[in-house]
């Protein structure tokens, strides 16, 4: 009992996975794992954007050979398991008040994996990133399913609106 109760302590589950800056060349891999995320969410993009996928590995590859983004792997063992993106953002304070900005996109985590810190480490290994390149700020959008790590990481809700056309 006391072996079968040690394999099960938090500190424990935390050492099977790894996070780790994934390479601009193998973000077709965090292609795959946004689409998989999308159709969790309920969400067909290949028949909505169809091309997506190349795109996507395409834009983010790009935005991180510029310096402007990184995103993170999870892996266990050797399966990528987790994904998270944060990405450098254009906007007039930045330039104006020398306040950069940073965003975060596509937080996941196999369903398999989930409730063992592995979200909030490649969250960690996020605000890092931004924090080192000089953000004064870390904005994303919440899935309900995110909302109680990321608040209990510092988010907070604001005011932003939006219109659609
Ligand atoms: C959100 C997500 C990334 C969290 O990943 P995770 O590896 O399970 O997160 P962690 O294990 O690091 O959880 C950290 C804390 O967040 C909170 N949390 C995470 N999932 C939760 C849930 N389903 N319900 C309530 N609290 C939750 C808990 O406080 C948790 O700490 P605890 O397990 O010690 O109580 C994962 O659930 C996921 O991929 N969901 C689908 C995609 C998604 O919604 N992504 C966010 C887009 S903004």
């Amino acid at each position: 009992l006391a072996a079968a109760l040690l394999i099960h302590t938090p500190s424990a589950a935390q050492q099977e996975f790894t996070i780790y800056a994934a390479a601009a060349d193998d973000l077709h891999i965090a292609a795959e794992m946004r689409g998989i995320m999308a159709a969790e969410m309920g969400n067909d993009w290949d028949t909505d954007h169809p091309g997506w996928r190349q795109r996507f590995a395409e834009y983010f590859s790009n935005k991180q050979k510029r310096g402007d983004s990184q995103t993170f792997f999870a892996r266990v063992g050797d399966e990528v398991i987790g994904m998270a993106t944060v990405s450098l953002v254009d906007e007039y304070h930045a330039y104006v008040r020398g306040r950069l900005s940073g965003r975060v996109n596509s937080v996941y985590v196999a369903r398999q994996h989930r409730r063992k810190g592995i979200g909030r480490a490649l969250m960690h290994a996020a605000l890092e990133w931004l924090r080192g390149k000089g953000c004064a700020v870390a904005r994303l959008n919440a899935s309900e399913e995110g909302v109680a790590l990321y608040e209990s990481m510092g988010f907070q809700k604001r005011r932003e609106y939006e219109l659609f056309f």
